[in-house]
């Protein structure tokens, strides 16, 4: 009885640290911005084959990889590749994640701080009986101020690189238990509200109705990306967390459930922002500030909304802190492989991504048109090309890995699917899968 109880809880702990990961700024942020600046329904076609055909299968690939190996996500592949007798040169895959996570990071945090900026002004009670072009222009005068921007920002970091350090990060997923929850609940109230909005029949139309001649290989690209960051696969991040996991439970139901809440998430943020779009006449294609100009008039609409958006804006802190603590992590280990204390390798970190993080903050100020490569500022390319490109090269060499160097029986052992589910889950990742991502990487680079 003890021991089932025992069991029972580290699943749960488990299924809550790679939910606590995937659910964030991805969903209610970035999603809907990608969605309303690449045509709506076929974005969202396209996102959702990917998150089925590419993220789940290779989320399970780097987990079952963490599993096998039972250390740090660097000395994992190189200790599975000595034993399978292929190259240890496979270590490095951890650290292009470690380097990925840490592009990622710089721009996640200068967003977070948004959250914060929102926040702050939301129990404030700013917001109230503010128009959607007033609200616009505020978000727009924030923009414009890099001190208090870089201030949010330094606030966020320091949040998560003090729990990081600290090591609590089992404890800090348990606030997943009430905050995930709670999140759902409230994107269900306001999805609830938009449906008796003006502009709730254009938001459906536009999110579900797709038109099949606009997939172009950009599309693809962005969409293939978005499902890797959207479920934080690639970046061997969730292979730090695979290592922990307990031997008997189902990889497979883990990962499909925890896409499968992600998704809705993002749906529920996409009708609830896109019918305020349409309601007010703006445009999809706003880009990174769609959520912060749209979410406030939504909720203002709300009986007692200034309460209703603080709550909101604090969950969407909480799950965002919980993100970065998993974004971080790849770092810390790699520091502290190399023998760096938890300590000295979080401060580390901290410093370099906070640093990287202020040409970030610039980017929408004094850097706004300063291109660092292929037109983009600082701002557009990490924001672009870590989670549109490494996210899924990462992902790439992860699923080769886990579905042609790994020995079967290591690999079936660590999935823990029985035959059947194993030979399916490797055909899917060597049929389709590797092919896929393949494709899409080479056509969005023609
Ligand atoms: N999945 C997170 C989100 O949707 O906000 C972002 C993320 C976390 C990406 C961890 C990559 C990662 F390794
Ligand atoms: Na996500």
């Amino acid at each position: 009885m003890n021991e089932t109880l025992e069991r029972w809880s580290s699943r749960r702990a488990f299924i809550l640290a790679v939910t606590g990961a995937a659910v964030g700024l991805g969903n209610i942020w970035r999603f809907p911005y990608i969605t309303g600046e690449n045509g709506g329904a076929v974005f969202l076609l396209l996102y959702v084959a990917f998150v089925i055909l590419l993220g789940v299968p290779v989320m399970m690939a780097e987990i079952l990889i963490g599993r096998a190996g039972r250390r740090s996500p660097m000395q994992s592949l190189g200790h599975l590749a000595s034993e399978a007798g292929a190259s240890g040169h496979w270590r490095w895959v951890g650290l292009f994640g470690a380097f990925t996570v840490f592009c990622i990071l710089s721009f996640y945090s200068v967003v977070s701080g948004w959250s914060i900026e929102f926040l702050v002004e939301a129990v404030n009670g700013e917001f109230v009986g503010r128009s959607a072009a007033e609200i616009g222009a505020g978000f727009d005068a924030f923009l414009a101020d890099p001190a208090l921007m870089a201030f949010n920002h330094t606030l966020f970091l320091v949040m998560t690189m003090l729990v990081v350090a600290a090591g609590v990060t089992k404890g800090l997923e348990r606030l997943n238990n009430f905050l995930m929850p709670l999140l759902y609940l409230l994107l269900l109230v306001l999805a609830g509200h938009a449906a008796t909005t003006s502009g709730f029949g254009e938001a459906v139309s536009w999110l579900f109705k797709p038109d099949l001649s606009a997939v172009t290989p950009m599309v693809m690209v962005h969409a293939m990306g978005h499902a890797f960051f959207t479920l934080a696969v690639g970046a061997c991040a969730l292979m730090a967390y695979g290592a922990y996991m307990p031997d008997h439970q189902s990889l497979s139901r883990a990962a499909a459930s925890v896409a499968v809440l992600d998704v809705t998430v993002a749906l529920l943020a996409g009708i609830a922002i896109f019918s305020v779009v349409f309601s007010q006449g703006m445009d999809p294609g706003e880009g990174p500030g769609l959520m912060f100009v749209t979410l406030p008039v939504a909720f203002a609409e709300l009986p007692f909304g200034a309460f209703w958006l603080s709550l909101f804006f604090l969950l969407l802190l909480l799950a965002t802190w919980t993100s970065s603590i998993n974004l971080a992590e790849p770092m810390v280990a790699t520091l502290q492989g190399w023998g760096l204390g938890r300590g000295k390798a979080a401060a580390v970190v901290g410093l370099t991504v906070w640093s990287l993080g202020l040409l970030s903050v610039l980017s929408f100020s004094t850097m706004a048109d300063v291109q660092i490569l292929f037109g983009m500022n600082a701002f557009a390319l990490v924001s672009t090309i870590p989670p549109e490109i490494f996210l899924p090269m990462g992902g790439l060499l992860i699923a080769i890995f886990a579905a042609w160097v790994l020995p079967a029986p290591v690999a079936s052992r660590a999935l823990d699917a029985g035959p059947l589910g194993f030979s399916v889950w490797r055909n899917l990742v060597r049929w389709v899968s590797i092919p896929l991502t393949l494709v899409v990487l080479v056509s969005g680079l023609i």
